[in-house]
């Protein structure tokens, strides 16, 4: 079983998570291959997988620039390469996960959603089996933006992903394995 994981964090939270789930796939005796999306990661044959993990912190209600870059090489590229097939045929045996690490100071989850839905349409186009969707909270951590943390929809999140956050998605990881 090959497993792709393809994360962006600007300010370290999303980092930590992935950091979970690699370590939890590792323990569980898988090989992962993760790679830190920055500026200018190629486009990486996500097609070589038969389980891709991909996450980013969410930002103006989207993942992070290079994760969006990336996203679009990879689009246009399939695209070029007809592997996205008008009616998106399912791939048997090909499985996705796709999570963020949101604020969510105004308006809660609703603003995290674009972020995670984005990330998912490639793999939707691509035909994969979408298995879950996971929000961690994350909080702000720009000076200027740590206020955000006490006050939002979300409450007092300051602190998180905290070990609680990163158990449970120790545990999800876990699970999904044996879908
Ligand atoms: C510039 C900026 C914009 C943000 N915009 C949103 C947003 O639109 N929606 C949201 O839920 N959280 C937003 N957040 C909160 C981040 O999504 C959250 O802190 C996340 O955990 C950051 O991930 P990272 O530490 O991996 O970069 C924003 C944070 C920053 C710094």
């Amino acid at each position: 079983m090959r497993i792709l994981h393809l994360y962006y964090s600007s300010t370290g939270n999303t980092q930590k998570v992935a950091e979970t789930i690699d370590n939890t796939l590792d323990n569980l005796g898988h090989r992962v291959d993760s790679i830190s999306v920055g500026k200018n990661t190629e486009a990486v044959d996500v097609l070589d997988y038969d389980w891709v993990f991909v996450g980013s912190g969410v930002y103006e209600w989207l993942p992070g620039k290079s994760m969006q870059d990336l996203f679009g090489k990879l689009r246009r590229k399939y695209v070029e390469d007809g592997e996205i097939k008008p009616g998106s045929p399912k791939r048997p045996d090909k499985k996705a996960v796709v999570y963020c690490t949101y604020g969510g100071v105004h308006t809660g989850i609703n603003e995290a959603v674009p972020a995670v839905k984005y990330m998912a349409q490639l793999f939707d186009h691509l035909g994969f089996l979408i298995l879950d969707e996971w929000y961690v909270v994350g909080e702000y951590v720009p000076e200027k933006m740590a206020p955000f943390s006490e006050k939002g929809r979300m409450g007092d999140i300051r602190g998180r992903p905290d070990a609680h956050d990163l158990n449970a998605v120790t545990e999800r990881v876990k699970a999904i394995l044996n879908v």
